[in-house]
């Protein structure tokens, strides 16, 4: 289990968000109340609350906040909010598609109340559905993490980029959570964390949430792991995604790629791990995936003095895409999918 909780709703239909604010870790572990649709909107922009699954929840309850301005006024006032509010958070953030199926759930679920539902009705089925979405989140992490256990050898070596875990998600995370239930077996693993420039999201939360743990955890800047790789220390690598197409492309935080690349050179398992809500099956194919531009600001002064020259020209994508055919499996609540094929996800799908 977690000492902190990375989000949660305060109270009743007319509560708050509370969330804790990642850009301060690792050197604060601060939480921020959210009392606004705009305040949420912020959050995940600004990533105080990021990782694919803990977007989706918070715009969920985003979506709650939102609705708190309407719950006197007709129903046709209150769903022309609820797709204010909802189109307006989809604006957040483009890559991850968590944010959209939740965001969708809630619109569905006004739906089916359409007629019937006082403001204090759906005001209490939307928090209801909010509180589902992230409930099922923390059941598809365990799950996860129980099946993605099953994967790696006891002593070993195992690398993750960016942060997939408790910080990212509503339980015990994705790529994370494999880890976690793996050390809980008694397997004995060397986590080798990836900083994950220009944001750190290795360094200051992977590493944070695993030493935390009391995992061995051991950090490494990004270009060190095809190093770590031919020097024989990594013999599996996990990473979470943001979004999967239907042919098994996997959209994770800029760098992933190369590791898979790397990975595929030194012949060592690629695994996935994600939830059914971060597929995408409108998409074909990765090539599909829209990638998050974010601001020059991050690479040039990340976290205080300038690390480039004034003026410099910066290209900052926050995400790439790795080829399934780099991708030994994914690991879903459904299931290990492997090979990593349109037919194979299909089929865990459903
Ligand atoms: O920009 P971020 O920090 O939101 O990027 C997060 C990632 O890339 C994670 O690996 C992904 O969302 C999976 S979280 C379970």
């Amino acid at each position: 289990m977690t000492s902190f909780e990375t989000l949660r709703w305060n109270g009743e239909a007319d509560g708050r968000l509370v969330l804790i604010d990642q850009t301060r870790l690792p050197t604060e572990l601060v939480e921020i109340e959210l009392d606004t649709v705009e305040g949420v909107w912020e959050a995940i922009r600004s990533l105080r609350v990021r990782g694919a699954p803990a977007i989706g929840i918070a715009a969920a309850y985003g979506v709650c906040l939102g609705l708190q301005t309407v719950a006197a006024s007709d129903e046709a006032a209150r769903l022309a909010r609820l797709d204010e509010v909802a189109d307006y958070l989809a604006t957040s953030r483009p890559t991850a598609v968590n944010l959209f199926w939740a965001l969708e759930r809630m619109r569905e679920r006004a739906a089916e109340l359409r007629g019937e539902a006082t403001g204090d009705d759906l005001a209490e089925a939307l928090l209801a559905e909010a509180r589902a979405i992230h409930e099922e989140d923390r059941q598809m992490c365990a799950e996860i993490g129980r099946l993605g256990a099953a994967l790696l050898p006891d002593d070993c070596g195992v690398l993750t980029h960016c942060n997939a875990g408790a910080l990212a998600t509503g339980g015990n995370g994705t790529a994370l959570a494999v880890f976690y239930a793996a050390h809980d077996s008694g397997k004995r693993l060397r986590v080798y964390c990836d900083e994950t420039r220009p944001l750190l999201q290795g360094a200051r939360l992977s590493a944070w949430e695993l030493q935390q743990r009391g995992l061995n955890v051991t950090l490494i800047c990004d270009s060190a792991a095809a190093q770590l790789m031919r020097e024989g220390r990594v013999q599996a690598i996990v990473t979470g995604a943001d979004r999967i197409a239907a042919n098994g492309d996997v959209a994770n935080k800029i760098g992933t790629y190369q590791v898979a690349l790397a990975a595929a050179a030194h012949e060592i398992p690629f695994y996935v791990a994600a939830p059914s809500s971060t597929f995408d099956l409108s998409l074909a194919s990765g090539e599909a995936i829209p990638i998050e531009q974010r601001d020059a600001a991050e690479i040039t002064a990340g976290f205080g003095p300038a690390t480039a020259p004034e003026g410099i020209d910066v290209y900052n994508p926050a995400f790439d895409v790795t080829p399934a055919r780099l991708i030994r499996a994914i690991v879903c609540e459904r299931g290990i999918i492997e090979p990593v094929t349109a037919e194979r996800i299909r089929e865990a799908l459903g």
